[in-house]
This record gives structure tokens, sequence and C-alpha cells, in this order.
């Protein structure tokens, strides 16, 4: 049995139980007790009879006549004085007597009626009550009707409620199903919820959350993964030099050769320094929630770019095209120039003979800096891996040309900071287009 069910039952039961008590005290004082009207329907028979039969008789045969009905009736009527009779009843019935009303006590079935005002049936008349007990009421049965009355509505109630609570528990139930999947290691356990059930928005953000971990715990692996691999062979490469340092020093008593195979350690070693700083920025993006949001002038920022690049150009041509009223920029300036000096270092790398830096606003208001150059350019299906940590074509796995795979997830990182991104496209070149869009968050 599901628990929404069982709550949503007591929850129905409670409200229509409660609901029939309103309802009989809302018709009870609008309209009267509905259980005394159906009593006095009942009593009805014994009432004409003291009307029509009883109280028609001459003054003098009045109490004949009551015998008389006493006698074929199984109804007892008794005459008790007036004062006995009051405080028999509850007080807002007195004044009825007192005028000479029928007043029904249906609990007590039976009715109390004074013989009459003035007194002309016989001496002290108008002293004395006439009670009636034993008479035919019955309002159980009545009573009976309205219960099963309200006991089916109470079940059609719930008809619909077991419809609905059975779909959203069995949802719910394989929603927690999944949650307890993933957290026991299946990361790539998601829910299958129908479009049309309640809780798909819920699953279907579930399923988001899913699968994010699972792409950022992938991701991470890959990158432990790739971190090891790449510090292996500097490190290989420092023990192999090491171990013939010691070799040399012991054979021979030349200094010369082991000089220059500590200078080969000691590029090793500041590979190896490169690579940790690298990898330390990358991961220090990662973990940044929201950058430093200064004003620059970003025109300005792409100069400084520019300026630092001469050493790498190696011969290469380098051309600008930043519009002058580019303007200013809200964010982290540091990170910007970093991510466009990626750009640019690599399109210094592998252009043929020329590059080119432009940079222009939108219509949105949105900023473009286009990096472009004449090399080989970036296959199709390339476009997107090339963004990921250590990722690398084939053909830089030569440390001649390339560095550690980092520059671009780094600038990719940093674009992303600034509520941007950067694509990749083909350029009119001939090589990579790298376009990095960013909002002005001014
Ligand atoms: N302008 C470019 N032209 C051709 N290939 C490029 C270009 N920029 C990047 N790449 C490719 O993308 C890879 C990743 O770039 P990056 O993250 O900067 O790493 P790195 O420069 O350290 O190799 C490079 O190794 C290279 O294969
Ligand atoms: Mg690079």
């Amino acid at each position: 049995m599901n628990r929404i069910f069982v709550r949503f039952s007591l929850l129905v039961m409670l409200a229509v139980t409660v609901a029939s008590f309103v309802i009989y005290f809302v018709i009870s004082n609008l309209f009267g007790d509905p259980f005394e009207e159906i009593a006095l329907k009942q009593a009805s028979g014994q009432i004409f009879l003291l009307e029509q039969y009883v109280d028609k008789a001459p003054a003098d045969e009045w109490l004949q006549r009551l015998n008389k009905v006493r006698e074929i009736s199984r109804v007892k009527f008794e005459l008790i004085p007036l004062k006995a009779a009051l405080p028999l009843l509850p007080a807002k019935k007195e004044a009825s007597l007192m005028r000479g009303e029928v007043v029904l006590d249906a609990a007590d079935k039976s009715f109390f009626r004074r013989v009459d005002l003035a007194g002309d049936k016989y001496i002290g008349s108008e002293e004395e009550v006439i009670h009636a007990e034993d008479l035919p009421i019955d309002v159980g049965l009545a009573v009976k009707v309205e219960l099963v009355r309200y006991v089916i509505v109470a079940l059609f109630l719930l008809i619909p409620v077991a419809v609905w609570s059975s779909l959203h528990w069995r949802g719910l139930q394989s929603l927690s199903k999944v949650a307890r999947d993933f957290g026991e290691g299946n990361l790539s356990a998601r829910a299958t919820t129908k479009k049309t059930s309640s809780i798909y928005p819920l699953a279907e953000r579930m399923n988001q959350m899913a699968a994010r971990i699972e792409s950022l715990l992938e991701a991470q692996k890959n990158l432990m993964h790739s971190v090891s691999h790449e510090l292996r062979t500097p490190v290989a490469r420092l023990e192999f030099g090491l171990e013939l340092l010691r070799q040399d020093v012991k054979k021979t008593a030349d200094g010369s050769a082991a000089e220059a195979r500590m200078q080969a350690m000691e590029a090793d070693l500041i590979e190896l320094n490169m690579l940790v700083k690298e990898l330390l920025s990358l991961t220090r993006l990662d973990q940044q929630q929201e950058n430093r949001h200064t004003q620059f002038s970003l025109a300005e920022a792409l100069h400084d770019c520019v300026g630092i690049m001469d050493h790498a150009l190696s011969g290469k041509l380098l051309k600008t095209d930043i519009g002058a009223g580019i303007g200013l920029m809200a964010g982290d300036p540091r990170l910007i120039s970093r991510a466009v000096t990626n750009l640019m270092m690599n399109a210094a790398k592998y252009a043929s003979h020329q590059l080119v830096l432009s940079a222009h606003r939108l219509a949105d208001g949105a900023v473009e800096v286009i990096v472009e150059d004449d090399g080989p350019g970036i296959p199709v299906e390339e476009r997107e891996r090339i963004f990921d940590p250590f990722y690398r074509l084939d053909r830089s796995r030569d440390r001649a040309t390339g560095g550690f795979g980092l520059g671009l997830a780094i600038a990719q990182k940093a674009a992303l900071l600034h509520g941007g991104n950067i694509h990749v496209a083909e350029s009119s070149l001939g090589g990579a287009r790298f376009v990095m869009r960013l909002p002005s968050g001014l």
C-alpha cells in the first residue's frame, strides 16, 4: 500500500466526517433539525388523534375520549402537572409549550402538550400537560441513510485519489531507486519517467544532475590519468639521466659530459614545473565560481597581448584589426588576456605565414575576439575535443610543436567564467579560426 494513499484516505475520511457535522449544524440552524422533522412525521398519527379526535370532543367528554384513545393505542398518554413537565424540556422549548404547541422529544420518543390554556376541559386542566410516550419514532434509519450517503461519497473521492497516488507513488519509487543506484556507484543510472507524469520535471532535473556528476567524474578521471601519463616521461628521463650521470662520474673524471647531462635534466625539470603551473592554474579556474569584476578597455588589453607575442612569432606576420569603438568591458582583464594569448600562441605555432587578431562589438552588446591563421586548421570531428585538458591532435604529440594541451582548456574556462564561450571554425586564410564571444558584462 502506498503511503500517499494511506495519508490521503485518512484525510478524506476526516474531511467527510467534519463536513457531515458542519452540514447538520448549518441545516439545523437555517431550516430546523432535519431529524426532528422526520420524528414529527412519524408521530403525526398520534398528534392527529389528539387534535382531531380528543380535542374535538365537547369539553365534558374530553377525558372520556382520551381514555378511549389510551385503550386502543400502544402509546402511553399520561397527564402530568405543568410544573413537573417544564423541567423535562429544553429551556428554548418552554415557551412553545406554554403557547399550547406540541413539543417533541425525538430522542425520548415522546411529546408534551398542555391539555388546554383556559382550563375548560376539567377543573385545573390548564395546569396539566399531556405526556405521550413510546411514540412510533425511529430516526435510526434516517441516520443510517445519511451515513451510507457520506460513506459512498468518501469512497468515490478515494477512487481518483487511489489512481493518481498509485501513479505518483510508482514514479517516486522509481526515482528513489535511481537515486539509490546512483549513490551506490552506478553513474549511468537515469530515471525513465513518462513526459505526462507529474514528477517528470523532477526526474528531468535529477537526470541532468546525474549527467553532470557523471561527466565531471569522468573528466576528473581522465585528467588524473593524463597527468600521470604526462609526468611519467620527464620523470623517467630524469631518472635515466641521473643514472648515466652517476656512471659517468664513476668512470671518468671528466666534468664536461656530466655538465651537459645536468643541463638536459634541468630543462626537463623546467618542463615539469611548467606543466605543474599550467595544471594548477586550470584547477584554480575550475574552482573559481565568479570572477572579480573590474571595468577595463578591451582594445588596450588586446594590444598588450599583441605586445608580448613578438618573441613567439618567429618571423610570421601578425595582423590586427581591433575596432576603435570597442569600448569597455567588465570582468577579469588578466583572465581575458590569458585566454587571448593562449589562442595567439597556438596560431603563431601552427600558422604557415600569418595570423590575424580581430575584435568587434556585436549588435547585442557582446564582443567577439577572433584569432585565425593560415595553418593546417582543425578537422571538424576534433573541434570540440581540442578544448579538453591534455587533448592534442596527433600531429602535435611531438613535444617540438606541442605544449601540454592545456592552453585551450584554460582559454575556454576563462570565457565560461565571463558568461561567454569559444568555438572553432575554418578561417578564410585556410587555417583555424577561434572565436571567443564575451557578453559585455557591464
Ligand atoms: N591554431 C591552431 N591550428 C591548428 N591546430 C591547433 C590550433 N590551436 C590548437 N590546435 C590544436 O589543439 C591542440 C590543443 O591546443 P592547446 O590546448 O593550446 O594545447 P597545446 O598548445 O599545449 O598543444 C593543439 O595541440 C593542436 O593540436
Ligand atoms: Mg597551446
